[in-house]
């Protein structure tokens, strides 16, 4: 597997803070570089649980909010084109465009042990938890008929503890992300059930 590490602690310029892409841009950006739409589905499901957490959980304003969406949109955007350096081009691309650096850091902390860089920030730290979660409930749902339709908690328990489901989600990476958030399973699997069935 390619190294992913971004041999780097900073991200963009300080002086973007608070400059945001629009949604049409996050939009137009996202059907651009990820012609895969389950992919695509996958970033849009991390952006409405990011949102609904910043919202719900931190009480965060609409506008804050708002940069959840769209780390989570955006955080995979350069996996499906340049797998060998996910996820440093869309680093790059986003740090042209001068994007707020709090953006473009929790992209970077979506993945600690391939990229190398800790999450700190609510923000960071809440991508890290979702992003693996996310696809993997979003497995589990597609196997069943009702798909999101009476999916239950204890459901996506269990199918974490069989190693053959969805084999590709490190279960230890999901732990390490709910060890340093001080979150529990019992607590984010409901809340991204809610929040990605109509994405
Ligand atoms: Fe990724
Ligand atoms: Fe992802």
């Amino acid at each position: 597997m390619a190294d992913l590490q971004l041999h780097r602690q900073e991200f963009g310029d300080p002086a973007n803070a608070g400059n945001v892409p629009s949604e049409e841009e996050t939009l137009a950006l996202l059907n651009e570089w990820v012609p895969n739409e389950r992919l695509r589905l996958h970033m849009l499901q991390v952006g409405a649980v990011m949102k609904a957490w910043a919202l719900e959980k931190e009480a965060l304003p609409e506008k804050e909010a708002y940069k959840w969406w769209v780390a989570g949109v955006l955080h995979d955007a350069d996996w499906e084109k340049f797998p060998d350096r996910h996820c440093a081009v869309i680093i790059e691309e986003l740090e042209k465009r001068q994007i707020d650096p709090a953006i473009i850091k929790t992209i970077a902390s979506h993945g600690p042990r391939y990229f190398g860089v800790d999450p700190h920030s609510k923000m960071e730290l809440m991508i890290y938890v979702f992003d693996e979660l996310s696809g993997f409930i979003h497995a589990a749902a597609l196997i069943r008929p009702d798909r999101y339709n009476g999916l239950e908690t204890k459901s996506i328990l269990k199918k974490l503890k069989t190693p053959s489901f969805a084999a590709q989600v490190d279960r230890t990476d999901i732990e390490d992300a709910l060890t340093r958030a001080g979150l529990d399973l019992e607590t984010v699997i409901p809340f991204v059930i809610k929040h990605q069935r109509e994405v």
